[in-house]
């Protein structure tokens, strides 16, 4: 049994095996040190030529950075830094000698690092960034089960949009015609509420936008919530007690992670203990105005406009009730203003941009059959759809949160291709 390099900080005086692999190597000729890191985290071993037998010693010398190797030694204390321990090699044997690494320690630029993103993977930021978020996707989860929430999970061949005809990839299928990745699992789970209640699915979708900012991927993890009962106020508590339930577990597990990826993190921790803030759409618009955006009444927000909307914020912004002309024919009409509907987005703080999509339903079987009608889709697609609003129908309300969106937030990468092990993006489909 070998031991892993987070546990080492247990078993000081003790030998111990590691196995992973060699991140850097440092040597004098006498005394060499290997920095191995195993996934579970990064250790220095130190090997001193004269107490190793000729041939260990011999061994040691001819490993290249990234050959994979087993390493024997007494755990000890990092004589000058505090929680960091080292092994005093007796043992170490290679696996395999790498070929010589193409990326090395020099700037690269990123598409050559994409290019490489298999090997990419293996830098401590990227893994950093892998481990975030997992920790994301594992706070999702928690939170959703303590709100009652159940995953129920949805398909990615559907026959028709969730959101608006133009960004489908089509697939052929069968003697059945085209079928299209999802974009979002959301109408799937508004059928799985009348069975449990409270449900979520989690999952890759895709969208053929010509987006090129660093937002934007062609297939992006998301997660769709929906509840039973709950109208637009609960609905926005819901996701912003999730938002804060991600960023908490976050900065309980992941401060090797930060400090790798030299993230400073007083933001994060000061949001936590304040409401979000709210404006309504047209406030929003006016405020907008008045910070010099010449955005108009009846436009979607750009990249520009969330980050002034944000600039000053210490916490997220909920966008709510939009004109119905610019959203999606699902969502439901506000029954203070027919010209708007009962729904939120959610933008981030530093730079983040939108980070949830997400409305109550219309529930009323004839309103809703006349914005399927309005927006020109097709009556039968929509028919199970509509079916749900005849058996039933319940006010029920969701949202949809991007995955990489909030790891890129947490994490503070640049670009969202840092935060999906392996990015689609319109100009990139390998690795
Ligand atoms: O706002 P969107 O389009 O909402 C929906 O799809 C709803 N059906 C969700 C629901 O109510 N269940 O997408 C939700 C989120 C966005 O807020 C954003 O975080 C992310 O998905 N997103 C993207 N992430 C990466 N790349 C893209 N191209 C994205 N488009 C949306
Ligand atoms: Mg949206």
């Amino acid at each position: 049994m070998h031991t892993f390099i987070k546990d080492l900080s247990n078993k000081v005086g003790e030998e111990v095996t590691i196995k992973g692999w060699l991140n850097n190597k440092r040597s004098s000729g006498k005394i060499a040190f290997l920095e191995i890191r195993d996934g579970s985290g990064f250790a220095q071993a130190v090997a001193v030529k004269d107490s190793l037998p000729a041939e260990v010693w011999q061994g040691i010398e001819k490993l290249t950075q990234e050959s994979s190797l087993e390493v024997t030694g007494k755990v000890t204390k990092h004589p000058k830094q505090e929680g960091v321990f080292e092994l005093q090699v007796c043992k170490c044997a290679g696996v395999q000698v790498a070929s010589e690494y193409p990326i090395s320690k020099k700037d690269h630029g990123p598409e050559f690092l994409m290019d490489n993103r298999h090997l990419w993977l293996r830098s401590k930021k990227q893994w950093a960034i892998l481990r975030i978020r997992d920790t994301v996707e594992t706070a999702i989860n928690e939170y959703l089960h303590s709100q009652n929430f159940i995953r129920t999970d949805s398909p990615i061949f559907t026959p028709n949009a969730c959101e608006g005809t133009t960004t489908l990839f089509p697939v052929p299928y069968f003697d059945l015609g085209t079928a299209y990745l999802s974009q979002s699992g959301q109408l799937y789970i508004e059928a799985a509420i009348a069975s449990v209640g409270r449900c979520y699915d989690f999952g890759p979708v895709f969208r053929a936008e010509k987006s090129t900012t660093k937002r934007h991927l062609t297939e992006f993890w998301m997660m769709d919530a929906e509840a039973a009962f709950v109208e637009h106020d609960e609905n926005l508590k819901i996701q912003e007690g999730l938002v804060k339930a991600i960023v908490k577990k976050c900065l309980e597990n992941c401060q090797q992670e930060f400090s790798a990826l030299e993230r400073d993190t007083v933001a994060l921790k000061k949001m936590l203990d304040k409401p979000f803030s709210h404006y309504f759409y047209d406030e929003a618009i006016k405020k907008l105005n008045k910070l010099g955006s010449d955005i108009k009444y009846g436009e979607d927000l750009g990249n520009d406009d969330e980050g002034l909307l944000t600039k000053d914020s210490d916490v997220p912004v909920f966008i709510e009730k939009w004109p119905k002309s610019i959203k999606s024919f699902y969502m439901k009409i506000d029954p203070e203003n027919s010209d708007r509907v009962l729904n939120d987005d959610l933008i981030g703080i530093e730079g983040a941009g939108e980070l949830i999509g997400g409305s109550q339903r219309e529930d009323d079987y004839n309103l809703l059959l006349e914005r399927i009608r309005h927006e020109g889709l097709s009556e039968k697609d929509y028919e199970w759809y509509l079916d749900l609003r005849k058996y039933g129908s319940v006010p029920h309300s969701g949202f949809g949160i991007g995955v990489e969106r909030v790891v890129r937030w947490i994490s503070g990468a640049e670009h969202i291709r840092e935060c999906i092990p392996f990015p689609r993006t319109i100009n990139r489909l390998r690795p």
